[in-house]
């Protein structure tokens, strides 16, 4: 789309999106990551902004992107450093959306020379959690330290498995992080990782659920915007 041909209808909003895959050292040259390329949290901070937002990109590591025009970016590496990005900026902004992959652990200890293979076996790494940075989001809006009003837009990937399809979890998921919308997307059989389109389906916390036909992540950037508009209070 061209845009000069896109509606303004963000013009006056503050938006934090936060992009790619966090990276988890374990000594000074190597870290825990994983697949994510950014590109949909990209294209998402690219259309919000040519749709007149004020928009933060949170980064991570992504795959040679070019910074989206217009937009404030802000680089970082570990959970720990993306969530207090995405914390700061969230303050005052209308709505957050985290489609960064977060690692859910990181190494329990960082080494700080490096790990030399020696002679024997190797260790195994331990492991500790990282804070859900989207559901301290939620928790920052209940207890008031964000907006009542902030819009929280979570991701989920998912691939389903004996227990339950790719909605099953979604639909937990949703209930569980307590963000507003929540963009799905079924991965697995070489879907929605390092390719440039996704599908899967928009749940949002009312109920309604919207299936995401197959389309470009520019596309799907636009029914994500277009879904969270209506939910942004009106403008002040
Ligand atoms: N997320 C986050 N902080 C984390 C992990 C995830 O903010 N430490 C966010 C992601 O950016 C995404 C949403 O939570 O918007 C869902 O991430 P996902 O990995 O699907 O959910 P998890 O709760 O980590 O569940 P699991 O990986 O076990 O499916
Ligand atoms: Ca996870």
């Amino acid at each position: 789309e061209r845009a000069d041909a896109l509606p303004r209808d963000l013009a006056g909003r503050r938006l934090v999106i936060s992009a790619g895959g966090t990276r988890e050292p374990l000594d000074p040259v190597r870290f825990l990551g994983n697949r994510s390329s950014g590109k949909q949290g990209y294209a998402l901070a690219r259309l919000a902004a040519q749709r007149g937002a004020d928009v933060t990109l949170v980064a991570g590591a992504v795959a040679g992107l070019d910074d989206p025009a217009a937009v404030d970016v802000v680089r970082v590496q570990t959970a720990q450093q993306m969530g207090d990005a995405v914390a700061k900026h969230a303050v005052g902004a209308d709505a957050v959306i985290m489609s960064a992959a977060v690692a859910d652990f990181r190494p329990a200890a960082f080494a700080s020379s490096k790990i030399k293979k020696g002679a024997g076996e190797p260790d195994s790494v331990a492991l500790t959690k990282n804070d859900d940075i989207l559901a301290g989001l939620v928790r920052s809006r209940n207890d008031g330290a964000l907006s009542a009003d902030t819009v929280i837009v979570g991701f989920a990937a998912e691939t389903g498995d004996e227990q339950g399809d790719v909605l099953t979890y979604a639909r937990a998921k949703l209930a569980r992080k307590g963000c507003d919308l929540l963009v799905v997307n079924a991965v697995g059989d070489g879907k929605a990782f390092e390719v440039d389109h996704n599908d899967g389906w928009l749940l949002a916390a009312d109920g309604s659920e919207t299936a995401l036909a197959h389309g470009s992540k520019a596309l799907m950037a636009s029914r994500v915007l277009d879904a969270l508009r209506p939910l942004l209070p009106p403008p002040s």
